[in-house]
């Protein structure tokens, strides 16, 4: 989940994960789950073929998936950076780091760094709320997090794009 190391998808892919999937009740939300899941985004090609499998029209899928924020129709970057929005972590300074990491970052929520390494996302409690302000890094929770200390966590995952890359 919220791996952006696969970003490579065949239209028998998608497919394949609608087959799994269309014959649930309620099926589109748990196939745009699962095509996000696997790729890090739904495709914008993947639509006709959810609309067609399903029996519904490509503005139908459309709608519901530009209705939840949580899809994406781009693929994320590198890394996915989820900050805590929600009431426990705003009493524990997440506003003063929200504005922190726009400005570090230069982006906002839904949006991607210009090297293409790290999006930005807002969520609303990651039940890590005693430990305030939290993030999420891929499936990695982090808590109490200042603006130094998130600083030194982009660090690290730029050291670590260096290594890989
Ligand atoms: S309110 Fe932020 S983790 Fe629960």
């Amino acid at each position: 989940m919220l791996n952006s190391a696969n970003l490579n998808w065949t239209p028998q892919q998608v497919q394949d994960e609608i087959d799994a999937l269309k014959h649930n009740p309620g099926a589109l939300l748990p196939i745009l789950h699962a095509i996000q899941d696997r790729w890090g985004y739904v495709p914008r090609e993947a639509v006709p073929l959810i609309a067609e499998s399903l029996q519904l029209t490509r503005a139908e899928v459309h709608g519901v998936i530009s209705f939840y924020h949580h899809f994406r129709t781009t693929p994320p970057g590198r890394h996915v950076v989820q900050l805590c929005r929600a009431e426990a972590c705003q009493a524990r300074g997440s506003r003063a780091l929200e504005t922190h990491v726009r400005d570090a970052l230069g982006i906002d929520y839904h949006q991607t760094t210009a090297d293409r390494e790290i999006t930005l996302e807002p969520v609303y409690c990651l039940g890590n709320c005693a430990c305030g302000p939290s993030l999420r890094v891929g499936e990695r929770i982090h808590g109490r997090v200042t603006p130094d200390k998130f600083d030194r966590l982009v660090d690290e995952l730029t050291v670590q794009v260096l290594e890989v890359g």
